[in-house]
């Protein structure tokens, strides 16, 4: 399932897959409807948790224009799929799927194919000419467009979305929580990115950056604690640079301040935020983060490398220097904190001495997990147009091995420190490995298995650690008083 993780997965090609639960909290949506009125859509995302986000839009969207979600594809009326371009791999894995969605259509005339989402919105007009069996395309901002164009689809003429707006943030939208476990949802505050970096194809596909009213945010969070939710992961590309004014007061919230609004809403009502970058991050964030004992102690921080000439080549704006002082702050401020990162290999003109300060920041952040990639050239970007993709692909998937040997390495370091102690940890669900046990993460984002006993998933329990693995921690229930007392 895509929410084992509430980071955003970006280029992790899952699909979403609906259980029990999404499937209740869809028909309460529709409640109103009978199950005969309604017609069927099935849809699959890729790429980041912004996208599996924006599903549950469309789902809402869907579920306003009398359709029902069906697991099983071969049954229905409209298949969609919400798609990542971040890497030239993510865009082959969902041509694959168009190919499986063509023979089932052959065997079902009738059934109308969308894309949706970051491929849509690059392609454009271009992906219904290169693939024929595609009726529907619409981009991240064109959502509430989808029923009209799909009436336009079942006449016979294909439909296109691709505009991308300054206001859209769907803030009136109460998403349907797709495969959601009834424990934690993902929350979008703000849309687009205004970054430009140079490797990075998103700015192109969700346009510029824009901030969610600030009163929505907190309702949605609200809303989701009072339907037995324990947790909310705060989404946007760029969380840090959260600027919302309110028309009224003429007051400005940033992101610090809406952290605390969130955390606010229940002391058991864990809050998470996903992704931070290093030029935005404040003190004033982190100073929030140590205030509340529900802001979870985590941050993914990605560097993307660890060489000063490279970060300046990437449009990152920060340098090596002003990295390490963020995470020097973070370790002040929150003592105990996780940091993670995202890590590119083989970007244009890297050297092998380049290579090795990534490397060396890797050792130096201790990262407890990163999500590594080598370098993907994207059409249209900063450095597709500027610098030659010139790393072979060998060296940089042999530098890739490099980078994930070290942060397996220092992940299992970083576990072993953990054992013997107590954990808080929100209870998910079952373990994949055993009906005997359950699991669910830490504070500091890290997955904790423990034997089952009475517990009930969506309660917070104390977990001793006992074993652990370069991914897990596995460990026996204590007391809260003995939490308490370790700490
Ligand atoms: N907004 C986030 C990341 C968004 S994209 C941030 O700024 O950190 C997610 C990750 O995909 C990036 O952090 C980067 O590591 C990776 N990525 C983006 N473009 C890529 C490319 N062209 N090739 C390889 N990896 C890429
Ligand atoms: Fe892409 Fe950079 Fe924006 Fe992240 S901050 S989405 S890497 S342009
Ligand atoms: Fe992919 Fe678009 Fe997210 S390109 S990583 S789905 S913003």
């Amino acid at each position: 399932m895509y929410n084992d993780n509430p980071t955003l997965k970006f280029g992790k090609e899952k699909t979403i897959e609906e259980d029990k639960q999404g499937d209740v909290f869809f028909k309460e949506q529709v409640a109103n409807k009978e199950d005969k009125d309604l017609k069927k859509f099935y849809i699959e995302s890729y790429g980041c948790q912004m996208n599996f986000s924006d599903s549950e839009i469309v789902a809402s969207i869907l579920a306003e224009a009398n359709y029902a979600s069906t697991r099983n594809m071969e049954e229905a009326d409209l298949i969609l799929i919400n798609t990542c371009s971040i890497r030239e791999k993510a865009e082959q894995t969902v041509r694959k799927r168009l190919r499986i969605f063509d023979k089932l259509k052959k065997k079902r005339p009738g059934t109308l194919v969308g894309v949706l989402g970051c491929m849509a919105e690059r392609l454009k007009a271009k992906l219904l000419e290169q693939e024929k069996l595609v009726d529907l395309v619409l981009g991240p901002d064109a959502y509430r467009d989808l029923p009209k164009l799909i009436a336009t689809a079942e006449d016979g003429t294909k439909g296109i979305n691709v505009h991308l707006s300054r206001e859209e943030t769907y803030a009136d939208i109460n998403p349907v929580r797709l495969g959601s476990n009834g424990v934690s949802a993902f929350v979008t505050i703000m849309r687009g990115c205004d970054n430009m970096c140079s490797f990075c194809v998103v700015p192109f596909t969700r346009g510029r950056e824009r901030s969610r009213d600030t009163f929505s945010v907190v309702a949605e969070c609200t809303e989701l604690y009072q339907r037995g939710f324990k947790e909310v992961t705060l989404l946007g590309q760029n969380v840090d640079s959260y600027k919302w004014e309110n028309p009224e007061s003429k007051e400005t919230v940033d992101f610090a301040d809406l952290l605390e609004l969130t955390a606010q809403i229940a002391p058991d009502l864990r809050v998470r935020f996903s992704t931070s970058h290093p030029k935005d991050i404040t003190d004033k964030v982190l100073h929030n983060m140590a205030k509340y004992e529900n802001i979870c102690k985590y941050i993914h921080l990605p560097v993307q490398s660890g060489n000063s000439e490279v970060l300046k080549r990437m449009n990152r704006t920060y340098d090596r220097e002003w990295y390490m002082d963020k995470v020097r702050a973070i370790r002040r401020i929150i003592p105990d904190c996780a940091i993670s990162s995202d890590i590119i290999a083989g970007f244009c003109g890297e050297t092998e001495e380049q290579h090795q300060e990534t490397l060396s920041m890797i050792e130096f952040a201790q990262y407890s997990m990163s999500y590594m990639f080598f370098y993907s050239e994207r059409p249209g970007t900063l450095a597709a147009r500027k610098y030659e993709d010139d790393i072979p692909l060998e060296i940089k998937k042999r530098r890739l091995q490099e980078v994930i040997r070290l942060q397996n390495q220092i992940s299992f370091e970083i576990n072993r420190k953990d054992q013997g102690r107590i954990f808080k940890v929100l209870v998910e669900k079952e373990s994949k490995k055993s009906a005997d046990d359950l699991c669910g993460r830490n504070s500091q984002n890290k997955m904790i298995i423990f034997p089952r006993e009475d517990v009930q998933v969506g309660t917070y329990v104390y977990v001793k650690v006992q074993e652990f693995t370069q991914a897990t921690l596995k460990g026996v229930l204590v007391s809260e008083e003995e939490y308490k007392n370790s700490l």
